[in-house]
């Protein structure tokens, strides 16, 4: 069964992207191992602490590296994607070993989804920001993505309502990581 690492790029506890993650899951139909990374320990990168790595970046990059594939669920910022996302790929990006710039890190090659949820746009500035940085890291973004514009509704309760269209765009991304 394939291991999908399930990535929040909200902290917030009535996220939007998180309830997005949870239906997500559910459209893995069981056919995905799945595991919900959790990065709260995850330091802000300073290079004069990268070595000895920090232990919660030992497990991030475990987790990346045990997964078939990652699937970013993640709201739009001014245009991008949150800071703290930022982070965790730039850990992502460094060698584990000091100057080591030979080996792959655990996110090259990596299949990786992207959905966001958010205002009109449809986070469509951050999941093409990301796109872009995930490019640069050499990760394998999938072309499949999911954008939803929030309606009125969700925004007065709190609550995520799924479009058809949403929900089949989900759907495809879910279909293309099971078979990864
Ligand atoms: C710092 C900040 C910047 C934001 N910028 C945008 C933006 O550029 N586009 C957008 O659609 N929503 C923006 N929002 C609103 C978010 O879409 C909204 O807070 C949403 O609920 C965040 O997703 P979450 O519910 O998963 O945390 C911004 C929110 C914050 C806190």
């Amino acid at each position: 069964m394939k291991k999908i690492l399930f990535v929040v790029g909200s902290l917030r506890g009535e996220s939007f992207n998180r309830q997005m993650a949870v239906e997500a899951e559910k459209m893995l139909g069981g056919e995905a191992d799945v595991r919900w990374l959790d990065y709260g320990a995850v330091p802000m990168l300073n290079q004069d602490n990268e070595f000895p790595t920090p232990e919660a970046v030992v497990r991030l990059r475990e987790a990346v590296t045990e997964s078939n594939a990652v699937w970013i669920f993640t709201p739009e910022y001014n245009g991008s994607y949150p800071g703290h996302l930022k982070n965790l790929l730039d850990w992502l990006s460094r060698p584990e070993k000091p100057m080591d710039y030979a080996t792959p890190t655990s996110i090259v090659g990596k299949a990786v989804a992207i959905s966001g949820a958010g205002g009109k746009a449809a986070t469509a500035g951050c999941r093409a920001k990301l796109t872009e940085m995930l490019t640069f890291i050499r990760a394998n973004v999938l072309p499949e993505q999911t954008g939803v514009a929030l309606p009125p509704e969700s925004w007065s309760t709190n609550r995520l309502i799924l479009s058809d269209a949403d929900r089949q765009s989900l759907q495809a991304q879910a279909d293309a990581l099971i078979g990864q």
